[in-house]
């Protein structure tokens, strides 16, 4: 199965994304963890993605396209994969149409609201990048899952998320109608559900796609 999870910052891509990809056994690519761990790592890449990343931009469409492109060649995309974070803008979508040919795309709806709160209050395992929010942690600092380090993105502060969301309704956003229009949406309510029902809605119509 190849998917394309689609989704504004907070709506819960990542969180979907991993029970997605470990129950289907496809790969979770992800341009934002593929920035980040360059970013880290201080490669050519990452020293070009971190002013964008820094401030919400989008990463220029020639770079992220090339990664994508290339990523999707590697052996363990044979049994399918789903893209979080990509296509963010119409260059991308189409440009992925010349390389893939994607089954389905879940689309996360959710109030926008609640993505502030979300966002500003989400903490990252450093390890296995299981995401967590203060309101729950309860002080905890560490990763429930695998006692890794939590860590607050850089990008997660009130003005950064402000222009995460303006960059997602301009440019992103306009995707929805782009894959409606090639009948390959599936739209799910992110806003009130915890993570598992909603993951239990979206396993419901998945099933059906395999
Ligand atoms: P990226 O890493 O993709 O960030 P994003 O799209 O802003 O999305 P997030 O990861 O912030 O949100 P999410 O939907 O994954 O939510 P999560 O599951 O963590 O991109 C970062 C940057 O990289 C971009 O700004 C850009 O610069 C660059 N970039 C990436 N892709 C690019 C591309 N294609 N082109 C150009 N540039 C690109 O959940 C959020 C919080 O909510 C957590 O605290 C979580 O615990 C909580 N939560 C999740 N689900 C629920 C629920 N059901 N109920 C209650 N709380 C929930
Ligand atoms: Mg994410």
């Amino acid at each position: 199965m190849k998917l394309i999870l689609l989704g504004a910052p907070g709506a819960g891509k990542g969180t979907q994304a991993t029970k997605i990809a470990e129950r289907y056994g496809i790969v979770h690519i992800s341009t934002g963890d593929i920035f980040r761990a360059n970013i880290k790592n201080g490669t050519e890449i990452g020293l070009l993605a971190k002013s964008y990343t820094d401030s919400g931009k989008l990463v220029p469409d020639e770079v992220t396209v090339a990664i994508v492109k290339d990523r999707l060649t590697w052996d363990d995309c044979k049994n399918g994969y789903l893209l979080d974070g990509f296509p963010r803008n119409l260059y991308q979508a189409e440009a992925l149409d010349t390389f893939a040919n994607i089954d389905g795309v879940v689309n996360i709806n959710i109030d926008p609201n609640l993505l502030m709160d979300r966002l500003c209050g989400r903490r990252v395992c450093r390890e296995c990048g299981e995401s967590y929010h203060v309101s729950t942690l309860n002080g905890v600092t560490t990763c429930a899952r695998c006692g890794g380090e939590l860590y607050q993105r850089k990008d997660d502060n009130p003005e950064t998320v402000g222009e995460r969301l303006a960059v997602y309704n301009e440019q992103t956003a306009p995707l929805i109608d782009y894959y409606g229009k090639k009948g390959l949406i599936l739209n799910f309510t992110g806003s009130e559900a915890p993570a598992d029902v909603l993951f239990g809605e979206i396993v419901k119509v998945l099933d059906k796609l395999q």
